[in-house]
C-alpha cells in the first residue's frame, strides 16, 4: 500500500451514459494517490495493438466530461478475443496479445469497466495471464448479479420515462394505442421502471407472458372508462405468444431484437381494429448526459475500484447495495444473470396500479 502505481482503466461493451464519470472518478481518485491512469483505447483491442494503444490521463482532461455521454476511450462489444474474427472468416485465440499489451504497459492493476460478457472475457484473460483486474458494472440493462444500479441504467430510465410522457399527449389527441420498445436484452428492468414511471397502461417483459386478448381487455376497459387511448412499453426481448422472439437481420446476416412492438401494434389492430402506432427508442438509451443517479453510482464505483487496487484486492466487482459501495468476487456477480423476480415490488407495483403485466400463469 502507499507506493506509485500504474493502473489502466478500459471500457468494454455496449456505450452507455455515464461512463466518463466513472473514468473521471479513477482519475481523480488515482491522481490523488500520485498514481498514474492510463486509459487504453477501444476495450481489449487496445492492448492487443502493437503497440498497444492508450492515452495517459490527467485530471484536467477528464474534468470537462462529467457530463458528456459515450466512452472517451471508446469501446467495442465486437471480437471474443479468446476467438477473434479474422479477416479471412476464421477464428483465433488472441487473449496472449492482450495479456502481452498490460505486462508490456507495466500495469500493477487494471479497471475493466463492463457489463457481464465483457467482465467474464476480462476475468478469463485475468485469470490466464496474472491481470490484477477489478470490475465496475455498466449496462442499460441493469441485468449483472448482485448489484441493485449498474452505470447507464438510471438514464435509458429517464429517457424511456420522457418518450412515455411526450408520447401521451398524442397518443391522447389520436385515440391511438401506442407502443413504446424498449432495449434491455433478456431483463425486463428498464421496461417495468419506465412503465410504471411513465403512467404506461401495458408493461411487457420478457419474465412474464402475455396474452393478447388481455391486452386488447385492458384497452376496451379504458375505453368504457372513456379513456381513448392506451400506451404499452414492451421490452425488446418479449416473445410473441407463439414463444418466438422477434429479431432483425441484417444485410450481414446479423441478427439483433427488434420488431416486437410491430408485431404487437398488429395483433391489437387484427383483434379489435384499434389505431396503433409504434416507437422504437433504440441506441436513444444509451445517449446523451447521466443521470445525477448515474453520476453519482459513477463516482462512488470508481472511488471504490480505486481504494480495492490500494488495498491489493483482485478479482473483485464493486456494486451497489442498499445506498452501500460493496465488493463481490467478479465470478459470484457474472454467475447471476440479474432479471425482473416476479415477486419484486415494482412488480406488485405496477400490478396494484392496474397496469397490465402478463400473466403469470
Ligand atoms: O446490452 C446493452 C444493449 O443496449 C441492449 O439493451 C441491446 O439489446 C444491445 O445492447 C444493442 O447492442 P448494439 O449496440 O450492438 O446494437
Amino acid at each position: 500500500m502507499g507506493e506509485c502505481k500504474r493502473i489502466g482503466i478500459l471500457t468494454s461493451g455496449g456505450d452507455c451514459s455515464g461512463l466518463n464519470a466513472a473514468i473521471r472518478a479513477v482519475v481523480h481518485c488515482a491522481c490523488g494517490k500520485g498514481w498514474e491512469v492510463l486509459g487504453i483505447r477501444q476495450a481489449t483491442l487496445g492492448l492487443m495493438a502493437h503497440p498497444p494503444q492508450f492515452t495517459k490521463l490527467e485530471i484536467d482532461q477528464v474534468d470537462p466530461l462529467l457530463t458528456s455521454g459515450g466512452t472517451m476511450l471508446g469501446t467495442t462489444n465486437k471480437g471474443d478475443p479468446f476467438a477473434f474474427p479474422m479477416p479471412d472468416g476464421s477464428l483465433c485465440d488472441r487473449s496472449e496479445e492482450i495479456i502481452a499489451g498490460y505486462h508490456q504497459l507495466g500495469l500493477d492493476a487494471l479497471i475493466g469497466i463492463g457489463g457481464d460478457g465483457s467482465l467474464a472475457i476480462l476475468r478469463r484473460l485475468a485469470q490466464q495471464g496474472g491481470i490484477n483486474l477489478v470490475g465496475i458494472p455498466k449496462t442499460i440493462d441493469n441485468d449483472i448479479g448482485i448489484t441493485e444500479h449498474a452505470i447507464g441504467f438510471d438514464t435509458a430510465v429517464n429517457i424511456a420515462t420522457e418518450a412515455l410522457d411526450r408520447l401521451h399527449f398524442t397518443a391522447a389527441s389520436h385515440s391511438r394505442v401506442i407502443i413504446l420498445e424498449v432495449m434491455g436484452r433478456d431483463a425486463g428492468h428498464i421496461a417495468i421502471a419506465a412503465g410504471i414511471a411513465g403512467g404506461a397502461d401495458v408493461i411487457l417483459i420478457p419474465e412474464i407472458p402475455y396474452r393478447i386478448d388481455r391486452i386488447c381487455d385492458k384497452i376496451k376497459q379504458r375505453q368504457d372508462k372513456g379513456k381513448n387511448y392506451c400506451l404499452i412499453i414492451v421490452s425488446e426481448a418479449v416473445r410473441t405468444q407463439e414463444g418466438e422472439t422477434v429479431t432483425m437481420t441484417n444485410r450481414l446476416g446479423q441478427s439483433r431484437y427488434g420488431g416486437i412492438s410491430q408485431y404487437l401494434a398488429d395483433q391489437i389492430s387484427d383483434c379489435i381494429g384499434a389505431e396503433t402506432r409504434v416507437t422504437v427508442l433504440g441506441h436513444i438509451q444509451r445517449g446523451g448526459t447521466a443521470s445525477p443517479l448515474d453520476r453519482l453510482v459513477a463516482a462512488a464505483f470508481g472511488v471504490a475500484a480505486v481504494n480495492l487496487i490500494d488495498n491489493g484486492k483482485y478479482d473483485y466487482m464493486v456494486t451497489w447495495q442498499n445506498r452501500q459501495v460493496m465488493t463481490v468476487p467478479i465470478a459470484e456477480a457474472i454467475a447471476q444473470y440479474r432479471t425482473v423476480d416476479p415477486e419484486d415490488t415494482l412488480v406488485k407495483t405496477a400490478r396494484g396500479l392496474g397496469i397490465y403485466l402478463g400473466d403469470l400463469q
